[in-house]
Formats: C-alpha cells, sequence, structure tokens
C-alpha cells in the first residue's frame, strides 16, 4: 500500500495540489466538525515551532480529535539517550498520526519509513515545510484567483529557507516566473536553481531590493534571515538587516500584489506594511488552520467526498 504521509511536495501532482485546494476550502466554510472523533494526533516538535504547531493542534481540536506531543524534546527521554527511531517506534503506538518538526534533514522520511502511521513533515532542518507550502498555494489561490502563471518574488534567505525550497517543488505544476532576491550569501542553492531548469521554470536572481523590482510581483514571500542556521555568527551580523521592506517601497505595486512571509518576521517587513492593502500574511497563517485540517484528513485516507457529506459539521 502506498505511504500516506506527507514527508516532501516533491512527489504531489498539480490534480493532488488542487485537490488539497479543494478541500481546505470546504474547511474554511465549515471549520468546526467531529470527523476526526475519537482519533488521536501527536505533535512532536523537536524544533521551535508557534504557528505550524499550534495551528496542526487547533485543526485536530476542531475536528474533534484528541492532541498528544511535546513542544520541547528536553522533556522527553530523548535526553536520556533514546534514538529517533525508539521515539518513532512508541508513538506510532499511541496516535493515528505523526505530525513532526526536526532539526535533522530527513528526519521526516526516515520516520515515515518506520511506521504505518502516517507521518507529516512539519519542517526537516533546511529541507522542506510540506505543510506551508499547501497553505501558501490555498493563500496565492484565494488572493490571485488561480496559480497558474504568476510572478513570484521570494525574497530574503534564500540558502536556508525551507519554505521557498517547497514552494519551488510545488509551483512547477503551474509555470511560474520566479525572482530570487537575496545577498550572495543567501542564495538560492545550486540544486533548486538546477530544478528549475529541469523543470522549465523561469527564475531571474537580483541582488537589489527596490519599488522597482517589487512593481512586477503577484506574489512578493518575504522571508527571514535564520540566525539558527549559521554556524558563522558574523557572517549572520553581515546579511541578517539586508532587506526591509517598507510601504514606500509599494508605490508601484500592481493592485493584486500580495505580501506572503511564513512567518515569525524579524525587521524584514516594516509594521508601516501591515496596514497597507498588500499585507496578506497574517490571513495566510490563518489558512494553516484549513489547510491542515484538510492534510490530517487526506493522510488518514479521508476523502474530498467524505468532508463534503460530513454529516458532523457544527454550525
Ligand atoms: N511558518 C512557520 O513554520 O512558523 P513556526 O516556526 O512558528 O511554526
Amino acid at each position: 500500500m502506498e505511504n500516506p504521509s506527507l514527508v516532501s511536495i516533491a512527489h504531489l501532482s498539480r490534480e493532488k495540489i488542487l485537490y488539497l485546494m479543494e478541500m481546505a476550502r470546504d474547511f474554511e466554510l465549515r471549520p468546526n466538525r467531529k470527523i476526526l472523533d475519537g482519533r488521536i494526533v501527536a505533535t512532536l516538535f523537536f524544533e521551535p515551532s508557534t504557528r505550524t504547531r499550534l495551528s496542526f493542534e487547533t485543526a485536530a481540536h476542531r475536528l474533534g480529535a484528541s492532541v498528544i506531543g511535546f513542544t520541547d524534546p528536553k522533556v522527553t527521554s530523548s535526553t536520556k539517550g533514546e534514538t529517533l527511531k525508539d521515539t518513532i517506534m512508541m508513538v506510532s503506538n499511541y496516535s493515528d498520526v505523526i505530525v513532526m518538526r526536526h532539526y535533522l534533514e530527513g528526519a521526516a522520511l526516515y520516520a515515515s519509513e518506520l511506521t504505518n502511521t502516517p507521518v507529516v513533515n512539519a519542517g526537516d532542518g533546511a529541507h522542506q515545510h510540506p505543510s506551508q507550502t499547501i497553505l501558501d498555494l490555498y493563500t496565492i489561490l484565494q488572493t490571485q484567483g488561480t496559480l497558474d502563471n504568476l510572478n513570484i518574488y521570494l525574497v530574503g534567505d534564500l540558502k536556508y529557507g525551507r519554505t521557498v525550497h517547497s514552494l519551488i517543488m510545488a509551483m512547477r505544476h503551474f509555470h511560474p516566473t520566479f525572482h530570487f532576491i537575496s545577498p550572495k550569501e543567501l542564495a538560492m542553492p545550486e540544486e533548486y536553481k538546477q530544478y528549475c531548469r529541469e523543470h522549465d521554470i523561469n527564475f531571474v536572481e537580483h541582488e537589489d531590493f527596490n519599488e522597482e523590482i517589487i512593481s512586477g510581483a503577484d506574489i512578493l514571500y518575504m522571508t527571514r534571515v535564520q540566525r539558527e542556521r549559521f554556524s558563522d555568527l558574523m557572517e549572520y551580523e553581515r546579511v541578517k538587516d539586508i532587506y526591509v521592506l517598507r510601504k514606500e517601497m509599494l508605490s508601484m505595486a500592481k493592485d493584486n500584489l500580495r505580501i506572503l512571509h511564513p512567518l515569525p518576521r524579524v525587521n524584514e517587513i516594516a509594521q508601516d506594511v501591515d496596514d497597507t492593502p498588500y499585507a496578506y500574511y497574517f490571513e495566510q497563517a490563518q489558512n494553516g488552520i484549513y489547510a491542515r485540517e484538510a492534510i490530517i484528513c487526506d493522510v488518514l485516507g479521508i476523502t474530498l467526498e467524505e468532508v463534503r457529506n460530513d454529516s458532523t459539521i457544527i454550525q
């Protein structure tokens, strides 16, 4: 049987992505149900999180599931030397879905190969963050009315940013043009540029970040420079303030421009941008609940038809 886990965005077809968009839309319209009554969702966070963990847990609670897990591995037996393998073997006996964030690239894939309990990758090192990508795609579709033929500008830490890596892979089905805006130290890794070439994805690289460049964007996807990924803190200090989006830089923006950010932000979006019609990052974070309701149902084998015909909806 095919493993229902969501560990990477790379394997999702265009049809599957659009299917998940439809399911998320149903959850946006009717987020509260008991469709997961009696199920247990485990959230294992080996790295800090606010949105991903809380929105997964909110999604589970809104659908009637119970939640177990931890937010800090220091309170678990991993501090006594228990391996990730043994932790996964235990938790898969206790739960119906495992949502895991881990600092090691490939940790979610490894976990998914150990157990029949579906695993959802909630971020593995600088590698992938597929549930973020599903909510990003949902937000792009919601704001642009389509996922096809968009100009998407990715700004900031493109080297370590797992959200931008996952977004590139997902957008391969939708003929985007990407603009990669970063300092040389944080440039998009060669493997993702090669991925674009192999999948006929247009991309342009910039180091400048100004109103003229922004004027071509449908989506401006800002990212944080991730201090925790740097081994050389001097290098972090050199690049951390390099791009700050300010309100005056939006004077030439297209009407349909929407600014997204996976959050948390530090200083890369000035507070005065929040009140512009282009800011959409808080709505994007809210969409995380609907996208994650869809993901949990999907990995549990609950279909869109079952979601649409669900009689457990709480009005
Ligand atoms: N977007 C995101 O992954 O946020 P958290 O780190 O707060 O989960």
